[in-house]
């Protein structure tokens, strides 16, 4: 079919023709955006869940939900070798001079401004050449200017919401990508948000990440497993699969037949990612107006092809080969979780002799621990993969080897 009008968008956080399922999220979210609002104490959340599975398509819905309701908002990504204050530092002076520009001067939003300078400051303690921010006032010394972001960021997110709160509305900010943020960090974002929760202000914070971060902030600071939500973002149910599957098409006068849709469940096993590569590739396989069973099995081939070049190669390339090593010890042994011991048995080793690698992959958000002792892909269907390619003999990534 033609391939313009095609409305399926594999591809990293590309908002979906039809955002299937989530719904008690949104509606658990947009509570929690306007208790903020009026200084009732809202539960801040961060969503986890595997690769590919609508974690940054979710952030980027609440976050629109957020400026629906007059939120001020930022979205960063967290990276493995950035600093949370760096990351943060220039959106918080974007939202502040926003604030600025808002309305007459008030006191809270000078004084804001005067706390961000300092926090700035307080920065380049550490990062010599990190970030300038030119500011045209004094900064507030003695306050969020220790270089210490567990002292710092709780002083500067207060200093924010209160501005905010002065100008009847509010701040959300979105962390992507959040299990990369050091431990130090992470305990210092959970106290910025102990700290505006005690104060009742307008401050939500909305993350996404890896399973694993869920026990990271456990570590960070044993009371944020009250400071915050984890929802869990699973596989689309059957029903939610097909509605991704079929309302987009729907809207162009095209349908699934029951058999295509449930070859699509059956392969994709309601991987949101899946589900939109399945579909794109359905779509411009597919003569007439109906995507039949037949399709779907020429889509395969091609969504194959492409995930392996893409999706799944990307992660691969990452590894080192010892860590490759690793994960196809894993694959061997099936898809879910593995023991520890098993995979280091499967590559005739001891655990606490491949325990470094195992770390390294889970710090790489490639494995993670779903229970104690446990390992298991952090991309859905990862096994599959590595089977393909050892089946067919060389190793895609050998040209960087
Ligand atoms: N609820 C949904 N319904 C239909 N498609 C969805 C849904 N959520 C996400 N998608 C699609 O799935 C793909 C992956 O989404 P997204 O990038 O948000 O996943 P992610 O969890 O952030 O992945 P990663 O961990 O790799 O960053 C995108 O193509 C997106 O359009
Ligand atoms: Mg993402």
């Amino acid at each position: 079919m033609d391939p313009i009008r095609n409305p399926y968008v594999p591809g990293a956080g590309a908002s979906p023709p039809e955002l299937a399922g989530r719904h008690e999220l949104f509606t658990q979210a947009g509570i929690v955006l306007q208790r903020a609002l009026v200084g009732k104490s809202a539960r801040s959340f961060i969503a986890t869940g595997l690769r590919g599975v609508g974690k940054t398509v979710v952030l980027g819905r609440v976050q629109q939900l957020a400026e629906s309701a007059g939120y001020l908002t930022c979205f960063v990504e967290a990276h493995e070798d950035k600093s949370l204050g760096q990351l943060l530092a220039p959106p918080f002076r974007k939202m502040m001079l926003d604030l600025d520009r808002l309305g007459a001067v008030t006191a809270q939003v000078k004084r804001g401004l005067r706390v961000l300078k300092s926090f700035a400051g307080g920065l380049r303690i550490h990062h010599p050449l990190g970030l300038m921010i030119e500011l045209d006032v004094d900064p507030e010394r003695g306050t969020a200017d220790s270089g210490d972001l567990e002292s710092d960021l709780p002083d500067m997110v207060s200093a924010l919401g209160q501005a905010a709160k002065s100008r009847r509305t509010g701040v959300a900010i979105f962390i992507d990508e959040i299990q990369y943020l050091s431990q130090k960090d992470m305990g210092a974002l959970i106290m910025a948000m102990h700290r505006v929760m005690r104060e009742g202000l307008p401050v939500v914070l909305a993350g996404a990440g890896l399973p694993h971060v869920v026990a990271l902030t456990g570590q960070s600071k044993s009371y944020a497993e009250r400071l915050f939500a984890f929802p869990e973002l699973g596989p689309l149910s059957d029903e939610e699969s097909a509605d991704a599957l079929r309302t987009p098409a729907e809207r162009e006068g095209v349908n699934f037949t029951k058999e295509a849709v449930a070859e699509v469940l059956r392969i994709t096993q309601g991987y949101p990612y899946f589900l939109q590569e399945w579909a794109y590739h359905a779509w411009n396989v597919a003569h007439g107006e109906t995507i039949l069973a037949g399709d779907i099995q020429v889509a395969t081939e091609v969504s194959l092809t492409s995930l392996d070049a893409g999706f799944f190669r990307m992660r691969y390339e990452r590894l080192t080969p010892r860590e490759r090593l690793y994960c196809q010890a894993m694959a061997e042994l099936g898809p879910g979780a593995h023991r520890s011991g098993e995979i280091a048995a499967q590559m005739g080793s001891r655990t606490q002799a491949v325990a470094p690698l195992r770390n390294a992959l889970i710090r790489k958000g490639m494995i993670y621990s779903p229970a104690h002792g446990d390992i298991a892909f952090t991309v859905p269907l990862f096994e599959n993969y590595l089977h393909r390619i050892k089946a067919m003999g060389s190793d895609p990534a050998d040209a960087e080897d």
